[in-house]
């Protein structure tokens, strides 16, 4: 059976299962907020102005959770590069596709539909998604598509690249929360994940919906947008759209580093919409802890500082286990699940 998106949809049939109760549909709360998030300029963050950059960061994380980053360091080939591997990637035969069909999420790498939770989920996602492991490299690189035959080569300088400006981001929010040099640079960030996320154009995009509703697990998420907009986060009951701008990144932070912060920064709802006239891709990478690593609020947050902490200590696994778990639930805010 081939569920996904692009290989039945005709551009004109919207099915009863991709429409949405009237709640849950797009065009509810429409968005119209005048304060936009705010785009740093992470080339500037050195010398004189690295502290101007980190506040920056800090207050963009508690306010909105989301931030976008512009002069990164990442080269725009690279980034080229990648996205023609991703785009190559879709528009290969479906045999070829369906080799890595599977919503085990267990598995290295996999293609999948809608979600990972397709065969339990009441309502589908319009999209269709490529998920792979990223760490170790030179290990899992091997479960990653075999074609387009650029993509292992590709996508493994874009990930090695955004990976590297990823670090240089959590150092500066390091430095920022008073956490010192290197606090993240351990297990807390040793697993990485790249989704590729491809939205084909949808008839009725104010019925239905690309990505639910979710906040991402790990510590950040540092997403390409690439040029069609469609992502959205909630600010103060009222869905913004974060706009595409050229050559940025989107970055927002994860539950993981909500807990580590004891709640300063804050990982925020978000969610896709669909386009009726172009498709959209994009793709998120994934800067979470290892399964083992225990997360909590760091120390010199609050025990040194007098804060106590609002969260407890839990596996990043169990975490997950619980997110999963919630994600097709009422539960909204896992978090609550680790309150003190
Ligand atoms: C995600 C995500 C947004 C997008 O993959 O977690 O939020 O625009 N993606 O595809
Ligand atoms: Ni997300």
């Amino acid at each position: 059976m081939n569920n996904f998106v692009y290989s039945w949809s005709d551009g004109k049939t919207l099915p009863e299962s991709y429409v949405f109760p009237p709640e849950k549909r797009p065009g509810e709360h429409l968005v119209h907020v005048s304060k936009n998030i705010p785009v740093i300029d992470l080339g500037k963050a050195v010398g004189l102005h690295r502290k101007e950059a980190i506040q920056q960061i800090i207050d963009a994380s508690q306010e909105f959770g989301f931030f976008q980053v512009i002069n990164h360091g990442v080269p725009r080939r690279v980034v080229e590069d990648a996205r023609a591997a991703y785009q190559g990637f879709f528009d290969l035969p479906t045999e070829e596709k369906m080799r890595l069909y599977s919503s085990d999420v267990n598995k290295k790498c996999i293609f999948y539909t809608s979600s990972v939770f397709y065969d339990n989920e009441d309502i589908h996602a319009w999209r269709d998604s490529l998920r792979h492991l990223c760490t170790p490299l030179d290990e899992c690189i091997h479960s990653w598509p075999q074609k387009p035959t650029k993509y292992r080569e590709v996508v493994q300088k874009y990930v090695t690249e955004v990976r590297e400006m990823g670090s240089r981001i959590l150092e500066l929010i390091s430095e920022g929360l008073g956490l010192g040099v290197g606090y993240f640079e351990n297990e807390l960030s040793q697993q990485q994940y790249l989704n590729v996320h491809r939205y084909p154009p949808c008839p009725d995009p104010s019925l239905t919906l690309g990505l639910r509703p979710h906040c991402d697990t790990g510590l950040i998420t540092i997403l390409l947008q690439g040029t069609v907009a469609g992502l959205q986060a909630l600010k103060d009951g009222q869905w913004m759209c974060i706009e595409p701008i050229p050559d940025a990144f989107v970055v927002n932070i994860g539950y993981q580093l909500q807990i580590v912060s004891n709640g300063k920064l804050v990982s925020v709802v978000h969610r896709a919409v669909t386009n009726k006239d172009e498709a959209r891709m994009s793709a998120a990478f994934f800067i979470e802890p290892k399964e083992d690593c225990i997360v909590e609020p760091a120390k010199a947050i609050t025990t040194d500082a007098g804060n106590p902490a609002v969260y407890k200590s839990v596996q990043y696994a169990e975490f997950v286990q619980t997110f999963r778990a919630a994600y097709l639930g009422k539960t909204q805010n896992v978090l609550e699940h680790y309150m003190v």
